[in-house]
């Protein structure tokens, strides 16, 4: 029977809440197929900070370093707790970011999808987004600004500066390139690079390299538009887009607007692969807001669960069940209270009944034949 070892890092906030729903499913999926899963908690984030004096202990890295995947829950404290920590040592810099450099997790799946049932869930006018909303955005995760060279000080002026460089070479665009006509060739053929190249010569060099990786692609054709113009289309009209790719800060920002189209950010699941191991975990944060109120949605984490035994396990099947536990709980007129907004009558239902809902229903699924 295979054998696997998932580090469970549970993180700040909502974290530990929606952690425990995602366990449920990987302890069915478990049950449900022939293998065995060693789920091991570790110290991430704020808490492992005022804990253990690091973000990112040494006892994680070395379970991660053993880990076949790693699960992740959201990171981070609110802007006033954020200020008791010093400023390299806070989770985002001290754990997040050197989680992603430490496995080289370049290829951010972020999947923005709203089934045609679920549409009242959107702000979004319902002729806008007629048969659903489909997107995959793909997001360089260990480049650009947020890895490039950093200082401060003053400057010659006697005036407080600061200097941060987005760098990127050819390689590390031709691999997130080659992804993105790989994922599209997949899907719809149709290939939206999203850059600025009337500005940033990042992305002349980036659109350059992509065009040379797309001539092994001719099947797939690219669209290219500008990243301001792109905010702009995913909300007047999100359903031209199928396969999006774009710079490490550009899918920041694009696919939290994308968890706004959809109606929450708690239906933002992603992938994070590398090459050779991959983590998993919601792309929003750890909502301090709502934290401890079980409330939050645990669609982001069982949706990354289900990420996870599809692109790291290779239970395609048992991902699909797991979707479709999730739609079932929407269906049958239940929704956390983020969807709960105007014009959605759904019944509002906590964190862990709609865990429990999504179990059950996936616990009937049928089982792969033997
Ligand atoms: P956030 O994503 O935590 O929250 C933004 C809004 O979305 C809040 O109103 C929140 O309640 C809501 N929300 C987010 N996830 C939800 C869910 N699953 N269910 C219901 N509602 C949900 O963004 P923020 O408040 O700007 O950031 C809080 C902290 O999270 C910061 O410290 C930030 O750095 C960190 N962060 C971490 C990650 C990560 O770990 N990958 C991602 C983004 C932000
Ligand atoms: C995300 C988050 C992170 C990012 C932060 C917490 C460093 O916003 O995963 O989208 O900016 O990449
Ligand atoms: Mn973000």
């Amino acid at each position: 029977m295979p054998s696997y070892t998932i580090a469970l890092l549970d993180g700040d906030g909502i974290g530990p809440e929606i952690m425990a729903e995602a366990v449920k499913i990987l302890r069915l999926a478990e049950s449900r197929s022939d293998l065995q899963l060693e789920l091991t908690h570790g110290a991430f984030g704020a808490g492992a900070w005022f804990s253990h004096g690091d973000a990112f202990p040494r006892e994680t890295r070395d379970l991660c370093d053993r880990a076949d995947a790693i699960l992740k829950g959201p990171i981070g404290l609110d802007h006033e707790q954020t200020g008791k920590i010093p400023v390299d040592m806070r989770p985002e810099r001290g754990a997040l970011l050197p989680l992603r450099r430490r496995f080289d997790t370049f290829a951010n799946f972020r999947p923005v999808r709203l089934a045609g049932g679920l549409t009242h869930f959107s702000p979004l006018k319902p002729e806008v987004i007629a048969g659903g909303i489909d997107i995959m955005m793909i997001r360089e995760l260990v480049g650009g600004l947020y890895f490039g060279a950093k200082e401060s000080g003053r400057n010659a002026a006697g005036k407080r500066y600061v200097k941060e460089s987005l760098d990127y070479d050819e390689e590390q665009i031709g691999r997130i390139a080659r992804v993105a006509f790989e994922t599209a060739r997949g899907r719809k053929k149709i290939l939206h690079n999203i850059h600025k190249s009337n500005v940033l010569k990042s992305s002349v060099l980036w659109n350059e390299v992509l065009g040379e990786v797309g001539r092994e692609f001719p099947e797939v054709e690219v669209r290219h538009i500008l990243v301001d113009a792109a905010a702009t289309y995913l909300c007047l009209n999100p359903r031209q887009f199928d396969v999006m790719v774009m710079e490490n800060m550009f899918g920041d920002i694009l696919s939290d607007q994308a968890g706004g189209i959809l109606g929450s950010l708690g239906l933002m699941p992603s992938a994070c692969l590398g090459p050779e191991k991959a983590y998993y975990e919601p792309s929003h944060g750890s909502a301090p807001d709502i934290a401890g109120k079980n409330v939050a949605n645990p669609y982001s984490m069982i949706g990354s669960v289900a990420m996870l035994l599809e692109m790291s396990l290779g239970l395609k099947d048992e991902a699909g069940h797991v979707w479709k536990a999730m739609r079932s709980v929407f269906d049958r007129g239940y929704a956390t209270p983020d969807l709960a907004g105007p014009g959605s009558d759904s019944q509002t239902i906590s964190t862990r009944s709609f865990g429990d809902l999504v179990a059950e229903h996936y616990a009937a699924a049928p089982a792969a034949a033997d």
